[in-house]
């Protein structure tokens, strides 16, 4: 979604912005721009719809070498993508600019009372409204950008992270931030500053960066010290923190698509989120995760847990719930955060709200947890994104710990989270004393033999290559899973939605005969993923239905499972491994299955239509 870069500095600005506008150009968007000014105070804009190499093209006539600038990627909200509409918008007098990542609610109250004031508006954007409050504010107050904008946003209401600079003042950008993300690279040695909505435009020059927190506005300015300011308290302190970003994540590594290197990046990165975690010790395994020895009386003693969150982040709730329950007895809910933020919920005394994110930005999951907050639950997060909003949110929790993921459809974050709640649940029932100590040691050590049977599921790829071919003609797909492998038929179906742009609908296996069976047709593609556990003879069943349907099957199935390769011809293995621990493997062939059909039907796989990475608007 949206994204922010801003520099001030002695460089020639015009290739930071573009190229950190490439960094973040993961993150979905449609529509580019930047704003440059001189030392002279000569101010150009570009813009153009579609991709950032368009703006790249544009920019090849601009001879401006000024070393303030702005830039945006613009994901519409308010008014269609065109480039009137995309970012960065100038005030009246054409003294600003301004970039904004977020939704200001009352802009139509804001943009009525600034007509009246004899202000004009180009475009139908909401972030227009703000840099002419800005503008009127400075003019009638005689006060300089940081004043302006100070006061600008006390009547702002909404979301932003927005990046203003003053073609006057060659030097600085004022950027400030409330629900979404913006961070401040501080330039090591010559007095330089990048601004980017996250760290990856940021790290290649620095590896020092400030969070803004909500509320807070930054006055940047070259060879000047960085100041914070509270828009209602004022002047603040503020933590210079070490970059965390593994740079060799940012790069395709020989691979075509980003989301084809995460898959394959899985056996790797899920080693990393074990690493330290996940120990031999006396003869076995134990599994330490700090989060739950530094919290361990309130966790022991959780009357219940909700995890909060959404998309994939929600089918990993969907078994983490089954994980908690299943080794520490505990009743565990698992909600859409867009719906808990604005449910008329019940927190228990002693309940633990569980919130899971990928990015750590996404707007309903990080309102879910102050909804939560407010009522007084302890928030434990399970994020990846360091020193995102919702791990600096939450009051305690554990990193999944997979490296950046730039892929729009999430794959590594779904088994890095899942491995997480497993490692969580495993930890926490031990301390209860509801985990069987011998399960608790099978399991771990399962978890330890996941990162070599994934690379034998992965060597599968070729086949379920050919395999999608199928599916490329589809018009919809029905996923069918039973217990530990019913949210992995969500997650499949998302997976072929979101890049294949095929209808597909994910179904508990048993549910179908409910209704969905009406669909089922000699043109519909049904995945079953059945591998061997206590539910392995009534999917069969479940099968069978199909198939007097003619419907065509398709199906996850364990290592030499002889009886379902008789009634299905296409079937895709996983090794064997414990229930609980199924998801882990039988979602990787559903992940190159939806990688593939994208790919077959020339699908843009990295940034498909109209989705973002980080959804940082409700
Ligand atoms: O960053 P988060 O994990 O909070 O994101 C949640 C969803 O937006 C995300 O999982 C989305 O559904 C993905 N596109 C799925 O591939």
């Amino acid at each position: 979604m949206c994204g922010i870069v801003g520099y001030t500095g002695n460089r020639p600005v015009l290739p930071i912005l573009i190229g950190g506008l490439k960094k973040l150009e993961y993150r979905g968007y449609d529509s580019a721009g930047c704003a440059i000014v001189t030392g002279e105070g000569r101010m150009e804009v570009y813009k153009a719809t579609g991709k950032v190499a368009n703006l790249e093209d544009k920019t090849r006539e601009c001879n401006n070498h000024g070393t303030l600038g702005i830039a945006h990627t613009r994901w519409a909200t308010h008014g269609v993508p065109s480039v009137t509409n995309a970012h960065p918008h100038v005030s009246q007098s054409g003294n600003l600019a301004i970039v904004h990542n977020g939704i200001i609610e009352n802009y139509a109250t804001l943009c009525e009372q600034l007509k009246k004031r004899g202000y004009t508006f180009k475009s139908q954007t909401d972030t227009e409204v703000i840099v002419q409050l800005i503008e009127y504010i400075m003019t009638i107050r005689d006060c300089d950008l940081a004043a302006g904008v100070l006061s600008a946003l006390k009547l702002c209401i909404g979301a932003y992270a927005i990046a203003v600079i003053d073609r006057r003042n060659p030097t600085r950008i004022v950027a400030a931030r409330k629900s979404s993300p913006l961070a401040i690279g501080v330039g090591e040695g010559n007095g330089e500053f990048f601004i980017a909505s996250d760290a990856s435009p940021i790290a290649e020059y620095t590896k020092k960066i400030v969070y803004l927190n909500d509320e807070e506005v930054a006055i940047i300015e070259k060879g000047k010290e960085l100041q914070v300011e509270n828009i209602r308290t004022g002047s603040v302190d503020f933590e210079i923190k070490d970059i965390d970003l593994d740079l060799t994540m940012l790069d395709k590594g020989g691979f075509p698509h980003f989301m084809l290197k995460e898959i394959f990046d899985q056996p790797a990165v899920l080693k990393d989120c074990m690493r330290g975690r996940v120990i031999a010790a006396d003869g076995g395994y134990r599994v330490i995760l700090s989060a739950v020895e530094q919290h361990k009386q309130k966790l022991v003693n959780a009357s219940r847990f909700t995890i909060v969150s959404c998309g994939t982040s929600w089918h990993a709730g969907l078994i983490g719930k089954q994980l908690i329950e299943h080794f520490c007895r505990i009743h565990t809910e698992v909600a859409y955060a867009s719906e808990y933020r604005y449910n008329d919920i019940v927190v228990d005394p002693g309940e633990i709200v569980i919130a899971i994110s990928q990015s750590g930005e996404t707007a309903d999951t990080l309102a879910a947890i102050e909804a939560a907050r407010e009522r007084g639950a302890m928030v434990f997060g399970i994020v990846n994104s360091v020193g995102s909003s919702i791990a600096r949110r939450a009051d305690t929790g554990t990193y999944v710990h997979i490296g950046q993921e730039i892929g729009v459809a999430s794959t590594k974050a779904f088994t890095g989270q899942v491995t997480v709640l497993a490692m969580f649940a495993l930890a926490l029932g031990m301390e209860r004393g509801s985990v069987d100590p011998a399960e608790y040691n099978e399991v771990l050590r399962e978890l330890t033999l996941l990162p070599d049977k994934i690379e034998r599921v992965l060597q599968q790829n070729d086949k379920i290559r050919d395999m999608a071919r199928t599916f490329t003609y589809a018009r919809n797909c029905l996923y069918l899973g039973r217990g530990w492998n019913y949210p992995v038929a969500l997650e499949g179906a998302l997976k072929l939605k979101e890049i294949s742009y095929i209808h597909a609908e994910g179904y508990p296996a048993a549910e179908m005969k409910h209704g969905p069976i009406a669909l089922i047709d000699q043109d519909m593609p049904v995945i079953f993923i059945a591998p061997h556990d206590r539910l392995y003879h009534k999917i069969i069943s479940n099968m069978q239905e199909v198939i007097s349907r003619k419907g065509r099957i398709f199906a996850i199935i364990t290592e030499n499972d002889h009886t379902i390769r008789k009634i299905c011809s296409d079937v895709i293995e996983i090794p064997e491994t414990p229930a609980c621990l199924s998801p882990l493997l039988s979602v990787v062939p559903l992940q190159l299955l939806s990688y593939h059909v994208a790919v077959a039907k020339q699908l843009d796989v990295d940034q498909p239509r109209n989705l973002a990475k980080s959804v940082t608007v409700e």
